[in-house]
């Protein structure tokens, strides 16, 4: 099974957060910024490559919102952001950013989340984190909204009480969506994953990096290598996530370890190889997994087709699968190459 996405499914978290996104006459857009009584948000590291992918799906879902505040480093505060046809002032965080804050949406890396989630959290902030500083905190909810949204029962805006959610690493979100309704029905007993990650996962610099690289690989020229060590244009190499003792890299490791959190199952056994490929955006992987139970290849696909944020493009006769242009800028994750595996018994792969 192929599984692909832009990965964004994390901002499908604060629909959930106890809130009913409203749809609004036109002009939605202005009208949605004015409304009375509704969360009030912030984004931080907003200039990055996820917050401008917050702020476009807050719009895309008609997210009401009072006000937003727009936060990122000393570099940017000062410039003019324009979200929703209202311009906005970046502002530098500091640890007076959330007075009066409801929801804040952290991604502006591991040790800024580490040191401003809690400060949130103790203002009565609901912290959204998609970076890796909580996934593994015991009591800090690891959430797939289509997956797990239990965990984070019990969490609501307007009740004046700061929590912290934890969002996977990008490459389980779209691993475990197309998987865990195939678990619930046939319980998964070993996975394993090969990864074909994008230059989107590794930030805005690292897409710019690729395109650069292209045009001067193109023109004869050496390529400029700033945000990783090697030619990334006409190339693929093992993701750069620091190696560990294990000869596993970190992204591998949050495959397996984000996998068991969510699924609650300690037991489940999960390998994984992350490749890092020049794609601008979307990651795409190779998941094989063996059950406990049989199942159908039938059974799988209209199990997937009726599972929420999954869509099958699984069409063999025209050879036409999920590929990372056609999943680019949706939030579906697309499955497609669904099939048994032939060297396992009993339709158990
Ligand atoms: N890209 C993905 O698909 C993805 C997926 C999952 C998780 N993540 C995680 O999300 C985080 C950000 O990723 P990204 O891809 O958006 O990176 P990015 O494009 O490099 O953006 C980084 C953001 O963080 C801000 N920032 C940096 N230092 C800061 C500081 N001292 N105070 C406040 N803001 C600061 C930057 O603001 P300035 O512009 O002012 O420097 C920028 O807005 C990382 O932890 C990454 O691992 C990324």
């Amino acid at each position: 099974m192929a599984t692909l996405t832009h990965s964004s499914s994390f901002t499908h978290l604060f629909t959930k957060l106890s809130l009913k996104p409203k749809k609004f006459t036109s002009p939605s857009r202005i009208r949605m910024s004015l409304q009375e009584n509704a969360p009030s948000l912030a984004v931080v590291g907003v200039t990055g490559a996820v917050g401008q992918e917050f702020l476009s799906v807050l719009s895309d879902r008609d997210f009401p919102y009072g006000s937003i505040k727009m936060l990122a480093s000393k570099r940017s505060a000062g410039k003019q952001i324009t979200f929703e046809d209202r311009n906005y002032t970046i502002e530098e965080l500091t640890e007076d950013s959330f007075d009066g804050v409801d929801i804040a949406l952290f991604s502006a890396g591991g040790s800024i989340s580490k040191h401003f989630g809690p400060l949130a959290v103790e203002k009565g902030t609901i912290v959204v984190d998609n970076s890796s500083a909580f996934r593994m905190e015991e009591g800090v909810p690891l959430v797939i909204p289509e997956v797990n949204p239990e965990a984070m029962k019990g969490i609501k805006v307007g009740m004046g009480k700061g929590a912290l959610i934890a969002n996977p690493n990008c490459s389980t979100i779209i691993c475990l969506m197309a998987a865990t309704p195939l678990h619930r029905h046939a319980k998964v007993k070993r996975m394993v994953v090969s990864t074909y990650q994008a230059a989107s996962g590794a930030g805005a610099a690292a897409m710019e990096e690729l395109e650069l690289q292209t045009r001067e690989v193109l023109e004869g020229k050496p390529p400029t290598c700033n945000i990783f060590k090697q030619q990334y244009a006409f190339n693929l190499f093992s993701h750069n996530a620091p190696i560990l003792s294990n000869g596993y890299n970190e992204e591998e490791m949050k495959l397996v370890k984000e996998t068991r959190k969510i699924w609650n199952d300690m037991d489940v056994k999960v390998t994984a190889t992350c490749i890092r490929v020049p794609v601008m955006r979307a990651h795409a992987e190779s998941v094989n997994l063996q059950f406990e139970k049989p199942l159908l290849e039938d059974t799988a696909k209209s199990i997937l087709k009726s599972s929420p944020g999954v869509v099958v493009i699984d069409d063999r006769a025209s050879n036409h699968f999920p590929t990372p242009l056609e999943v680019s800028n949706k939030d579906d994750v697309a499955v497609g190459r669904i099939r048994h595996d032939v060297s396992q018994d009993g339709y158990s792969g």
